[in-house]
């Protein structure tokens, strides 16, 4: 059986200790934050400290907290030097954990978000760690939880974190812009739900270029001069012009 300790408690420490309940093999024995209390999203059946300094020991010390605390986090931790210590972040070298003996990372990729639902499954999981014993020691923690494990050193976890804020927070951000200016218009914003739909299904089966349409991609002039004259006065009018520039110098020719 191995025993894990989670550090923090929001988005990704409430998906891991789902997953680490619902699987053979592994034990979550304690969540360590720094609320007073649990909050009311996590499992009754969670034991919980807000005191790092008594945190139990356990095989695996998982930290999962917002990137610029993990250092400070990490200083904080005294663990014994059997275990391994593991942080959740896309983007921080895993030399910030090289103050302890065993150390590594386990990056998932996927958006979290307390109260969605997931299937860690599916979710690549990159990982990287100090040694190759301890690699494989992440491997197997990792293996429990997915089907899709994937050793990469920092640079490339980096590199894999900017696409995914590409692929991810920058289409977001855009289905945001697109509901300001429905809502700024007194039209109902729910009416883009299909087609954002729609869209993400498309990539599930097509080449991300493939699924591509409308006026930038077809270099539609006129349209386009339209859209930028009445975005003129606003906020929208440099990413729309900006973004339209881009996918007109990008190949779309398949
Ligand atoms: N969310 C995602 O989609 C996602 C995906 C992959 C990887 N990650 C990585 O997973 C890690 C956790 O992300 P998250 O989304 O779970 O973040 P989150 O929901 O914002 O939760 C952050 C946690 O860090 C704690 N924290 C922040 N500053 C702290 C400090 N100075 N001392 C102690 N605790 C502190 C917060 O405590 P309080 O609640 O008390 O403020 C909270 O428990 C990050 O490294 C992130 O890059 C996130």
């Amino acid at each position: 059986m191995i025993n894990v300790t989670i550090i923090g408690t929001g988005s990704v420490s409430y998906h891991f200790s789902e997953v680490i309940l619902n699987r053979n093999g592994i034990r979550l024995i304690e969540i360590c934050g720094r609320k007073k209390s649990i909050p009311k999203y996590f499992n009754k059946s969670i034991s919980y400290s807000n005191d790092i300094n008594k945190i139990k020991i356990a095989d695996i010390y998982l930290i999962c907290v917002s990137d610029d605390a993990i250092d400070l986090i990490s200083n904080k931790l005294n663990v014994n030097e059997k275990s391994i210590v593991i942080h959740t972040s896309g983007s921080i070298e895993m030399s910030c954990l090289s103050r302890h003996k065993k150390y590594g990372v386990l990056y998932p990729l996927q958006t979290f978000t307390v109260n969605s639902l997931i299937d860690f499954k599916y979710i690549p999981l990159i990982i990287e760690a100090n040694s190759s014993i301890e690699l494989c020691r992440v491997k197997k923690i990792s293996d429990i939880f997915s089907n899709k494990v994937i050793e990469c050193n920092s640079k490339q976890r980096l590199l894999i974190h900017i696409s995914a804020v590409f692929a991810n927070n920058f289409t977001n951000h855009m289905n945001v812009i697109a509901e300001e200016i429905l809502k700024n218009n007194n039209i109902d914003p729910s009416i883009l739900k299909p087609l954002v739909l729609e869209t993400f299904k498309k990539t599930q089966y097509l080449k991300f270029k493939e699924v591509q349409t409308g006026p930038a991609k077809r270099n539609d002039k006129i349209t386009i001069e339209k859209h930028l004259n009445l975005l003129k006065e606003t906020k929208y009018f440099d990413v729309y012009n900006k973004i339209t520039e881009e996918i007109i110098k990008s190949n779309y020719e398949l």
